[in-house]
């Protein structure tokens, strides 16, 4: 059985983010959505908000599991015997910065393989710090993340008014 790890910062979780997901328990028996800290992008929810979102909505998923971290990827995906790394590549622009991880991360651990995933063409324009931005600025996010991230993004950009 094939443990795989999709990394990521999740701040917050996208409906992007979730197609990856279900197509990745179309191939793989287990998922395992790994919650980077990441202190260096100084993420608006905290590591313990990201998860209860992310778990919140993956659910209802049987194979998929959602866990954090806080080391190198690496080294996590080697703690949980996971073998492939997934990521999702939604535009050229992505490419250079997902080649350089890959790289990386097969230079410390060559044994991980990286597999690329592309969502629905509908979120290939997404991404967290977009929905962040519509949202702070009073925009609706509804087709964009599920209603729990919108309450969790309505409550937190409240408080800055
Ligand atoms: N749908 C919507 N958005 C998507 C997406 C999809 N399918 N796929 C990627 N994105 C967006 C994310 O929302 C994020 O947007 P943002 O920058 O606006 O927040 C962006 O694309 C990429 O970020 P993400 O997928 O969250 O990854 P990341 O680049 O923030 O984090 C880690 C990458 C966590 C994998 C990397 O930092 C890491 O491995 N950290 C651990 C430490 C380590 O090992 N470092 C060395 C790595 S070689």
């Amino acid at each position: 059985m094939v443990t795989v790890l999709y990394p990521g910062t999740f701040d917050p979780i996208t409906n992007g983010h979730t197609d990856i997901i279900v197509r990745a328990t179309k191939l793989f028996k287990r998922v395992i959505v790994a919650i980077a800290a990441n202190p260096g992008k100084s993420p608006v929810f905290s590591l313990e908000q990201r998860v209860r979102l992310a778990q919140t909505i993956l659910g209802d998923l049987t194979q998929v599991e959602v866990v954090q971290f806080s080391e190198l990827l690496s080294k996590f995906a080697r703690s949980m015997e996971a073998k492939v790394i997934i990521r999702g590549l939604r535009a050229v622009s992505d490419f250079d910065y997902e080649f350089q991880l890959a790289g990386m991360n097969r230079r410390l651990a060559p044994e991980l393989e990286t597999v690329f995933l592309t969502p629905a063409e509908q979120y290939t324009f997404l991404s967290s710090s977009v929905v962040r931005e519509v949202a702070a600025l009073g925009g609706d996010v509804s087709a964009f993340v599920h209603p729990v991230v919108k309450t969790a993004l309505s409550e937190r950009f409240s408080k800055n008014i």
